[in-house]
Formats: structure tokens, C-alpha cells, sequence
């Protein structure tokens, strides 16, 4: 199973810390500062603005005027150009303030305001994440990151020594590393099939994992969208065919929640995981796990529950004395969502992947590594200028233009990923059209 450290290699990982603000520098404005207080009050017309907006989620994405609360609804330093927002995303101004809010009310007396006041609160925000999702509540456990989630699941199916786990050379490296143990440890046996990139046709993505079934197979791992190009994948049709067969999916759906429009239904899957601070933006730390019902009782809890009863999706949070700020603030999180709407967030970011990747796609040397179909894709696209090593093509944004990419180093392909936000204004995205340009016309 290759598990390569180096698929994913960071720009700062390429030796520019040196151009990072001092710890701390930014902090008391972030909080307290009047332009915290701007982007609160812009945070705050969002849902006015929206509420009126076109039901073409195309049209809207184009209307300038419509985004420009959004875009000022955060409290981001616009000194740097962020096109890394796929690893942890910032939360809106309104969004940060709830949890600093929740979390100085925490500390007036957390025996009795965290536990008695706080954390019973937990099941509304459970009831609003599975509204969202479109599952029942008692199938949705809330957890601090896909990680967690993803853990309770992958470490706690029952598998014996020969059951094979059949995934993607694609899927998330640290995921892969996780199954990689209960290889060592248990004897289970963990395969892996190529996926074509992109990935355009769905029937090969089927056909791929069909082919990699075999009587020993006893559990798919998939993405959602692979967080290296930002495929969409067709889970669905990879259910129904693994159903068939008696193989369980678990979906990592890290990149996939708020970020496009669906529902479980649509995925259909047994098991799902996301990172709220991803593409929802609520604050770091937060994510949940879906797991079919008639399958909770058969999964152990990462963290062994106290005094839950097997069936109880809550067994899953048992994770011992934490912070419920950051999780009652998920409520916030999807408010601002919400009041934008799922379609149109997502018609907004693929046209803001279009806006620079249209400029640079077709220039001679620039190979892209994304799909452009609308339904296979969001805001991430992978490209890679011919003959400039991705790292040092990130260390140059990075270091003579302070702006911030991915550089992906993967067996199958080379590129930066690229990542807007809804925060992106399209003066950046057109910058950064422009220093593509700039790299591949002139060398760095
Ligand atoms: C595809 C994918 N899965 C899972 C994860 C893990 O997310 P987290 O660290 O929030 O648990 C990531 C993180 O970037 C990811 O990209």
C-alpha cells in the first residue's frame, strides 16, 4: 500500500516560515478590532441580501453586487492571496464571535454553564446537521474532525485476519495509513485501485472498483471528492454495485459537505464522515459521523462509551472534557450557509474556479489535472505548469507574490491544488490568473 508523506507538501513545508507574521501579531484585532466588527456587521446583511436573490444559482453567481457581504463577512488578511482554503477553512467574523461568545460564557462557571447549560444543547445542533444532511438524528454522531469519525469507523468494523478493505491510490494518504495498521496489526488486507484523472465517466469509476472486489472484500473506502483534484466521485453507483455484493461503503466526505448540494440520499452510503471546518466553515474542530442505523450496534466507539447503550449514535462522542463552544457554534456556521443557499454557494465557487483556471487552461505548458464538468466539481482544481516543480512553483506564490497554494506530489500526478473561497473576490482570483500567467510566460 503506498503511503506517501510527500503527496501533499505545503508551501510553508517548502522553507518560507520566515515571511509569517510574529505569533500572536494578528490576534487582538481578530477579536476585537473594528475591522472584526465590519465583517460581524456584513456577516449580518447576508441573509437580507439573500433573501431576495435570484433562484438561478448561475445568475447569482456572476451578480458581483450579491457577494460583496459575503466576501466581507470575514475577518481575513487580505495581504495574503489565500488559495489554500481545502485544508482548514476560516470561519466568518459572526461565526467566530458566537464561539469567543459561548466560550467566555463557558468560563464563568464551566461546572455549571459547559455542563448543565452547554452541553445539552448538543442535540440541537445534531438535529440541525442531520436536517442538513437529510438523516435521522439518532444516526449522526458530532465529532471534532473526519478524522474522528473516520476512525470510529475504519478501527471499530469487525474484521478478521484475509478480510480485505478495497480503496483508491487517490483517497486521503493519512486514512490509508490508519488501515495500514490494522494490516499490521490484525492481518486484514488493504487494496487499492487507480482512478482515471480525472475522472470523467463514471461508469469506469464503477467498473474500477468492481474490478478490485473480490469473495474477500468486506468494506470500500471512497472519497467523496478527492481532496488532490477535487473529483467528485459517483458514490451512489459505487453503493449499489458494492451493495449487491454484501461490501459496506464508508464515505470520506471531508470535502464534500457545504461545499456542493446533496443529501444522504443521494449518496445512499453506510457510512460518512466531513470536517465542519472545511467547507462549511464552522470553527476548527468540528465535523460529525453518519452511520446507518440497523449498523451502530456492530461499530465500537474510538473512545469506549461510558454506559451507552450499543444502538446509541452518542457512543460515538464520548471523547471525555472538551470545549462545547466550538460545537454550538456549528448552529452559526449553518445559518450563514443557509441563508446563501447550497446551490448558490456552489454555482459561486465553480465560478470562481472558472475565473483563473478559464485565463490559464489553455496556454501551452499548463496541464490541468481537474475535471471542468460542473456536476464532477466544486472550487478545487489541480494544475501543473510543464516543467516547473510544484514545490518550487508554491514557494515562489509564496515567497515573491505572499500567495498561498498546496503543491501535491503524488505517484500518478504532479500539481498545486488550488482553492478559492467564498471570501475570494474576483480581483484575486484574476491575480492570481495573472501570476500563472506570469510563472508560465516568463519562468520563476
Ligand atoms: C479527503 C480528506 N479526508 C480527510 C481529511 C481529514 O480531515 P480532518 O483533518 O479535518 O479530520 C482531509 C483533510 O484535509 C481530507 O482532505
Amino acid at each position: 500500500m503506498p503511503t506517501s508523506r510527500r503527496e501533499f507538501v505545503s508551501t510553508l513545508a517548502a522553507g518560507s516560515g520566515a515571511l509569517w507574521l510574529a505569533p500572536g501579531a494578528r490576534a487582538s484585532t481578530a477579536v476585537a478590532g473594528s475591522a472584526f466588527e465590519a465583517a460581524v456587521a456584513a456577516g449580518g446583511r447576508v441573509a437580507a441580501t439573500f433573501q431576495h436573490a435570484s433562484d438561478d444559482p448561475e445568475a447569482c453567481a456572476r451578480n458581483a453586487d450579491l457577494w460583496r457581504d459575503v466576501q466581507g463577512a470575514w475577518a481575513v488578511d487580505r495581504s495574503i492571496l489565500n488559495m489554500e482554503n481545502g485544508g482548514m477553512h476560516p470561519t466568518p467574523a459572526a461565526v467566530t464571535k458566537a464561539m469567543f461568545d459561548s466560550w467566555l460564557y463557558a468560563n464563568e462557571a464551566p461546572s455549571y454553564t459547559q455542563s448543565r447549560v452547554q452541553w445539552p444543547q448538543l442535540e440541537s445542533v445534531r438535529t440541525r446537521l442531520a436536517s442538513a444532511f437529510g438523516c435521522d438524528p439518532e444516526e449522526l454522531a458530532v465529532t471534532r474532525n473526519s478524522t474522528e469519525g473516520f476512525l470510529s469507523a475504519a478501527l471499530g468494523i469487525k474484521l478478521a485476519a484475509g478480510d480485505e478493505v478495497l480503496t483508491t491510490t487517490q483517497d486521503y494518504h493519512r486514512f490509508r495509513n490508519d488501515l495500514h495498521q490494522r494490516e499490521q496489526r490484525e492481518g486484514i488486507v488493504l487494496k487499492a485501485v487507480p482512478l482515471p484523472i480525472p475522472a470523467e465517466d463514471p461508469s469506469v469509476v464503477v467498473q474500477r472498483f468492481a474490478e478490485g472486489i473480490t469473495p474477500r472484500t468486506r468494506v470500500i473506502l471512497m472519497p467523496h471528492v478527492i481532496n488532490l483534484t477535487g473529483q467528485f466521485l459517483p458514490v451512489r453507483q459505487v453503493v449499489q454495485m458494492a451493495r449487491a455484493k454484501g461490501v459496506l461503503v464508508i464515505v470520506d466526505g471531508a470535502h464534500s459537505f457545504a461545499h456542493v448540494p446533496f443529501r444522504r440520499d443521494d449518496l445512499d452510503c453506510d457510512i460518512y464522515v466531513t470536517s465542519l471546518h472545511k467547507w462549511l466553515a464552522a470553527p476548527y474542530g468540528t465535523g460529525f459521523l453518519y452511520v446507518r442505523r440497523a449498523l451502530i450496534p456492530s461499530i465500537w466507539p474510538l473512545f469506549p462509551p461510558t454506559a451507552r447503550a450499543p444502538e446509541d449514535i452518542r457512543k460515538f462522542e464520548a471523547i471525555g472534557s472538551a470545549p462545547a463552544a466550538p460545537f454550538l457554534a456549528i448552529r452559526d456556521a449553518l445559518d450563514f450557509w443557509q441563508a446563501i443557499g447550497a446551490a448558490r454557494k456552489a454555482a459561486r465557487l465553480r465560478y470562481l474556479r472558472e475565473r483563473w483556471l478559464a485565463k490559464v487552461a489553455a496556454v501551452p505548458g499548463v496541464i490541468v489535472h481537474s475535471t471542468r464538468i460542473p456536476a464532477l466539481s466544486g472550487a478545487i482544481a489541480n494544475i501543473e505548469l510543464e516543467g516547473i516543480p510544484p514545490p518550487k512553483l508554491a514557494t515562489w506564490l509564496w515567497e515573491k507574490h505572499r500567495a498561498l497554494v498546496g503543491a501535491i506530489d503524488h505517484p500518478e500526478f504532479k500539481g498545486i491544488r488550488v482553492v478559492p473561497s467564498l471570501y475570494t473576490t474576483e480581483a484575486e482570483a484574476d491575480r492570481f490568473a495573472d501570476l500563472i500567467l506570469t510563472a508560465r510566460r516568463q519562468g520563476i
